[in-house]
């Protein structure tokens, strides 16, 4: 196995403590690479008024894939009133690294498998497999918005229909990525073995956006007549994924819908502790645990890191590193089948890197048995 070069950006709050976890395991695994640091998050928006400064994104450039941990974001004001002075009057705006990171390097797919491990006492029911594709780079995360209507679309006469103190945010949802997100999720279905494809939206009041997802999903469908497809309402799916979650398989929606649903079935199998994500384009890729910062548990060695380890495994499956992948989830498997170390959240008191140790032990024991 080659060395990777992996860029390692393990930015705010518990995302260091996750990222060491998930680099135990990934060295127990046998996994060989160079890990690169790069400067992300709060401290470099406050101290030179950019989360993701440029020579991280020429570090992206430069490595195979990244991994990340998580970063704080705080509403607009608040994030002026922390910049460092000489930055104060600049009329900078915070935006998020992690959505600068997905659309600057078109990272259009954001995977998120959600799985019930046999065992985990979080699981809402047994046996839920689910594989959310979240279109990644556009919809309501164009960052197109206005606190306060500009003239300039007081020419549109819908819009000078509005309150004139009315907030203006813009969605925006093209053919092109809807088709290539749609494709991406039937090429998975195909390549594991899954039955069915569920496009999710809300077409009956967003007709123009939503209209364009959904005519483009039924038009890819149409090219997998092995695959069953089927199309849900957003509002209707939340309460047929708490019905009847086994009755979902691969989910595709756009961004915003997305993000609402993967925490809705993070939840499903064990809440965030167990959210992973890829974020792929068609040559780079960015891994990451789903949750946040959690600046209230940061520095206490305290939170789950199964999120930030099985990212890792889905890092070193997407660099073709099988079998590495597949130790790594059956040894996570084992170890909360086990109850072997279990977090605050699973009702235990195993530390973040108790559950890593744990999961490094299994890898072992298993490499001993063969
Ligand atoms: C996620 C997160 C991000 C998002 C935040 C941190 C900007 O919630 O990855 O789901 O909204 O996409
Ligand atoms: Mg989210």
């Amino acid at each position: 196995m080659s060395n990777y070069r992996v860029a390692w950006l393990p930015g705010d709050g518990i995302g260091p403590e996750v990222c060491d976890a998930a680099r135990l395991v990934l060295d127990a695994a046998g996994f060989q690479a160079d890990y690169l640091h790069g400067d992300i998050g709060w401290e470099f928006w406050r101290a030179e008024g950019e989360a993701l400064p440029a020579r991280t994104l020429d570090l992206l450039r430069n490595t195979d894939c990244a991994f990340f941990g998580a970063i704080t974001s705080k509403p607009a004001a608040e994030a002026v009133r922390e910049l460092a002075p000489e930055f104060q009057t600049r009329g900078l705006t915070y935006r998020s690294p992690i959505v600068r990171m997905r659309q600057l390097l078109d990272l259009y797919i954001c995977l998120r498998p959600c799985r019930a491990f046999p065992g985990n006492p979080l699981n809402y029911r047994d046996h839920i497999d689910l594989v959310i594709f979240r279109e990644n780079t556009e919809g309501m995360y164009i960052g197109v918005e206005f606190p306060k209507i500009p003239e300039a679309l007081l020419a549109v006469p819908a819009i000078r229909t509005l309150p004139p103190d009315a907030a203006i945010s813009i969605r925006s949802v093209t053919r092109h990525a809807s088709r290539r997100i749609v494709e991406a999720a039937f090429q998975y279905a195909r390549k594991n073995g899954r039955r069915k494809v569920t496009a999710v939206h809300k077409a009956n009041v967003l007709r123009a956006t939503c209209g364009v997802f959904l005519e483009a999903a039924r038009e890819v469908a149409a090219r997998y007549p092995d695959i069953e497809f089927d199309t849900a309402n957003v509002d209707a799916m939340c309460m047929w994924l708490l019905k009847n979650p086994l009755n979902y398989d691969v989910i595709v929606t756009t961004n915003l819908f997305g993000d609402i649903l993967s925490d809705l079935c993070s939840q499903l199998v064990g809440g965030m502790g167990f959210g992973y994500s890829g974020n792929i384009g068609e040559k780079y890729a960015v891994f990451e645990p789903t949750h946040g910062s959690a600046p209230k548990y940061a520095g206490q060695n305290k939170v789950n890191p199964l999120a930030a380890i099985l990212a890792a495994k889905m890092m070193v499956e997407w660099l073709g590193e099988r079998e590495i992948a597949s130790n790594i989830e059956r040894a996570v498997a084992g170890v909360v089948e086990r109850g072997a170390a279990n977090t605050y959240d699973l009702g235990g008191s195993a530390s973040t890197m108790d559950v890593a140790r744990s999961v490094a032990e299994s890898l072992r024991c298993a490499h001993v048995m063969r």
